[in-house]
């Protein structure tokens, strides 16, 4: 954003009032695009329901350039609503950590939000410990600093199904809107129940001779822009192996991209995001389905042909010219369930009427059980629902507008240093392959591309993926002396390795280290004992002081890291005592709850013990 754009928005102002308008703002904080969505989703239908509205759905990050534009500009809305995600360990998404940072920290501005009127929606996972924390805290500071509440903060739950919230939600909102935005004479229209337009792109078909224009550089820009999710950098894969023992029925690989003479920095204990290819068979199937042949060339456009834009609920373009194989492959998820918005524009294309009926009915309120357990129970992805329903083949610029969502990146701790292995960064990913309540054999998008990667060592025609570094909070003790505690089973690993690689460096360059244990577990040392070998090493190099395995599948019982954490809880606590930093890493539902109430019990017991 820069400042002539916003000054344009207060032009524009102005003019609203003089018309007698009322400006309607729909904040946004989005990490994979469905705060995007909803925001723009609210914004249509608040457009099409009052007629005195002028509503704009607004990033966070480009709303104001600094601190002081933001208190600004903020204090002159008179209508606002947020639709803001919660993300990772109750953080703002990167589009809205600006703001929040700035609204929640500065504490001196008492009540000056007193025109503001406004709502909260939040974006949130009930399986996380800081639920919904950033809607949470937005509404209550809002209100603190003197806004007016118009509705209850609405808490969308993930885990369940986050479009019925938001419709929950929205439903208690127009009442309150009625009282701001209806006109006297608007009376007869409160009845009129609004349907939402099905979004789609224009799409232009191209010769096939055309296909030279195909741009193969998409999602892989360099240059001086800074690396991020939109805008990733293509890198090779240098190395790929299997960390899995031959008796091993599952797969775990270990792989490197070669980031040298690229713009890619990061830090051990950051997160690398890739963007991977759905696999051919998938893209061949989703062709099948949509009944168009793979090397369709075809560019979409977000106008009409009289160049107005045709709606402002859609995604953000990808970028074309491109063939259908290419758009499948990169930017369509076709293996997560499919949502029910999706299903409303399926039913729209069904030319069989007992399709639609079926695909309207399981999008409909009292659908809402079965779409829960035929879509989401069974974990029906997109490809399989369509497969149901031949009939509904809809045209392509539907299809990756309004059904299928965009292939979002999968984010990986980093497995290395970059202190230890310059140009590299090492992923460690475990295979996610199984069957499904319906036996369809899911396999995850990226793990299984991961799986699939001819790397340079093998191929000068080696594989590559656009990648971008998330930096991360998960750092080691700036000062090294410091005790550390890692609990790590499976890939849970792979974060402290790149510790274990940093502190080998440290230790070369004199740091003084201080004790590290490591708690890591796999089911069989024959089979999934990963890095095996390198961790011994590590011991022997004096980077890590203790190694300790727990082994859940060898003995009469099963031994797991919590387990062998009360073996050393003495020990444990000692070094949390002397200020130690204590690490988990790995599934954050089962092993991480676990070892937290272990840890609590440790330290109960561990004070008494003192005392
Ligand atoms: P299991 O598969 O035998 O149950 C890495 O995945 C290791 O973590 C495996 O040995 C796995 O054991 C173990 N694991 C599974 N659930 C766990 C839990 N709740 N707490 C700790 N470890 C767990």
């Amino acid at each position: 954003a820069s400042k002539p754009v916003s000054l344009k928005v207060d032009e524009d102002d102005d003019a609203l009032v003089a018309s007698g308008k009322k400006k309607v703002t729909i904040f946004y904080g989005t990490q994979t695009g469905t705060a995007e969505g909803f925001a723009k989703a609210l914004a249509e239908e608040i457009k099409a329901r009052y007629e005195k509205a002028a509503v704009k759905a607004v990033d966070l990050d480009d709303y104001a350039v600094d601190d002081e534009e933001y208190e600004e500009k903020l204090k002159k809305e008179t209508l606002a609503f947020f639709m803001v995600a919660t993300y990772g360990d109750g953080e703002p998404t990167d589009n809205s950590a600006r703001f929040y940072k700035w609204f929640t920290e500065g504490n001196e501005r008492q009540s000056w939000l007193q025109r503001l009127t406004y709502g909260v929606f939040g974006l949130g996972n009930r399986q996380y410990e800081h639920f919904n924390k950033i809607a949470k805290v937005l509404d209550e500071k809002l209100s603190e600093q003197g806004a007016k509440r118009l509705i209850e903060v609405g808490l969308g739950d993930d885990d369940q199904c986050i479009e019925d919230d938001f419709t929950a939600w929205r439903e208690l909102l127009w009442p309150e809107l009625d009282q701001l935005l209806r006109d006297e004479d608007d009376e007869n229209t409160a009845s009129t129940p609004y349907t939402a337009a099905i979004p789609k792109y224009r799409v232009v078909i191209h010769d096939p001779s055309m296909m030279h224009i195909e741009d193969n550089h998409s999602n892989t820009e360099n240059g001086n822009a800074s690396l991020d999710i939109h805008h990733p950098c293509r890198v090779n894969v240098a190395v790929q192996r299997e960390l899995h023992k031959p008796e091993s029925d599952r797969s775990c690989i270990h792989l490197e991209f070669d980031i040298t003479g690229t713009s890619i920095t990061y830090e051990t204990g950051d997160h690398v995001g890739v963007y991977a290819d759905n696999s051919i068979e998938t893209i061949e199937e989703a062709a099948r389905l949509l009944g168009q042949p793979l090397d369709l060339l075809f560019s979409i456009h977000t106008d009409n042909e009289d160049g107005m834009p045709s709606g402002s609920s859609l995604p953000p373009p990808f970028s074309s010219p491109c063939t259908l194989k290419t758009a499948l492959a990169r930017y369509a998820d076709l293996l997560n369930p499919p949502r029910k918005a999706a299903l409303v524009a399926l039913a729209a294309h069904a030319t069989e009427p007992s399709e639609a009926e079926r695909l309207r009915f399981l999008s409909s309120p009292q659908g809402k059980d079965e779409y829960s357990q035929w879509v989401v129970g069974s974990q029906r992805s997109l490809l399989e629902v369509m497969a149901q329903f031949p009939s509904a083949k809809p045209p392509i610029g539907v299809f990756f507008a309004a059904i299928a969502p965009r292939l979002q990146p999968r984010y990986y701790s980093i497995s290395s240093s970059p202190r230890f292995v310059s140009g590299r960064i090492h992923v460690t990913c475990a295979l996610v392959y199984g069957p499904t309540p319906t036996r369809r054999i899911h396999r995850g998008v990226c793990s299984t591309w991961m799986k699939n990667a001819v790397s340079l060592e093998k191929s000068s025609d080696c594989s590559g993926a656009p990648i971008f570094i998330r930096q991360s909070n998960f750092k080691l003790p700036a000062d090294p002396s410091i005790p550390i505690i890692m609990v790590g089973p499976g890939t849970g690993l792979a974060p402290f390795r790149g510790f274990l690689q940093e502190r080998v460096v440290l230790n070369e360059d004199g740091a003084e280290l201080g004790p590290s244990l490591l708690f890591f577990g796999c089911r069989n040392r024959k089979m999934d004992f990963i890095y095996e070998d390198e961790l011994n090493n590590l011991v022997e190099q004096g980077a890590l002081s203790e190694l300790i395995v727990a082994l859940s599948r060898e003995g009469p019982q099963k031994e797991y890291v919590q387990h062998k954490m009360m073996d050393k809880a003495a020990h444990i606590w000692s070094l949390i005592s002397k200020g130690g930093y204590l690490y988990v890493c790995g599934d954050a539902k089962g092993m991480a709850r676990d070892v937290h109430r272990t840890l609590h019990t440790i330290v109960q017991e561990q004070v008494l013990i003192i005392v």
